[in-house]
């Protein structure tokens, strides 16, 4: 079955109210180049709200970075769904490899995230991926399922169906080094078989597969023509209008 591409910007820590204005500016004036693709940026929680009035009327989505599995309460520093959603957000990206390797996340707190956000209607996009020491010791196919099983687990097939998964190889975030498509294809596929084996082929074949590391307007086209490739997940490049929406309309 068709899948529709989904490409989504991640901002990480960057762009201050003013910064992120001016970029929703750049968007805004691509915005009718969003063509048959599912596109949304994610900014740093103090500039959702100005994201999301920004780019209201268009077809271009907002999505929060990280999301507290608690409803209120005692978490310094946390964000609960209910208050993303609040902002008018309608994605969230979840367990990225740089708050596995520096805020100490776990597949037992993607999944616990994962689940609040399903709960509160938001749509999670869950991240999974090898490092570069993992990947020479042949161990990407069990470290993908493990981060998958795990980040996913106890999701009803209807819930499963809603998410899109981010298949991010650690070793080429911000790296300027790219999966080959052939490389991706693989993990992609293998990701595939994973999800057909916990919620159906059915469910899995609707499942978008992002794609991220260093993706950018010269690759995006090939790795996205790849059968199992759904989109992508763009870290770097979705920092400036033109380069995001290079990747946008290769797709
Ligand atoms: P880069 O596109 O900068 O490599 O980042 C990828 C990423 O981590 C997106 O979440």
């Amino acid at each position: 079955m068709a899948r529709k591409i989904f490409i989504a910007g991640n901002w990480k820590m960057n762009n201050t109210v003013a910064e992120a204005a001016a970029l929703v500016e750049g968007l805004k004036a691509r915005a009718g180049d969003v063509g048959n693709v599912d596109v949304a940026v994610c900014p740093t929680f103090t500039t959702l709200a100005s994201v999301v009035a920004g780019l209201a009327g268009t077809p271009i989505k907002v999505g929060a970075q990280n999301v507290h599995w608690a409803a209120s309460g005692a978490y310094t520093g946390e964000v609960s769904a209910a208050m993303l959603k609040e902002t008018g957000v309608d994605y969230v990206i979840i367990g990225h490899s740089e708050r596995r390797q520096y805020f100490g996340e776990t597949d037992e707190t993607v999944n616990q995230r994962t689940k609040a956000a399903l709960a509160a209607g938001l749509l999670p996009i869950v991240c999974v991926g090898e490092t570069l020491a993992e990947r020479e010791a042949a161990k990407t196919e069990e470290v993908v399922k493990t981060q998958t099983e795990g980040g996913l687990a106890g999701l009803t097939a209807e819930q499963a169906a809603t998410i899109t998964v981010a298949y991010e190889p650690v070793w080429a975030i911000g790296t300027g080094k790219t999966a080959t498509p052939e490389m991706a294809q693989e993990v992609h596929a293998f990701l595939r078989g994973v999800l057909a084996g916990m919620f159906g082929q059915a469910v899995a074949d609707q499942i978008r597969i992002q794609y991220g590391g260093s993706m950018k307007p010269s690759n995006a086209a090939e790795l996205l023509a790849q059968p199992d490739i759904d989109g992508g997940l763009i870290g770097g490049a979705s920092l400036k209008a033109d380069d995001f929406f290079g990747i946008v309309t290769s797709a």
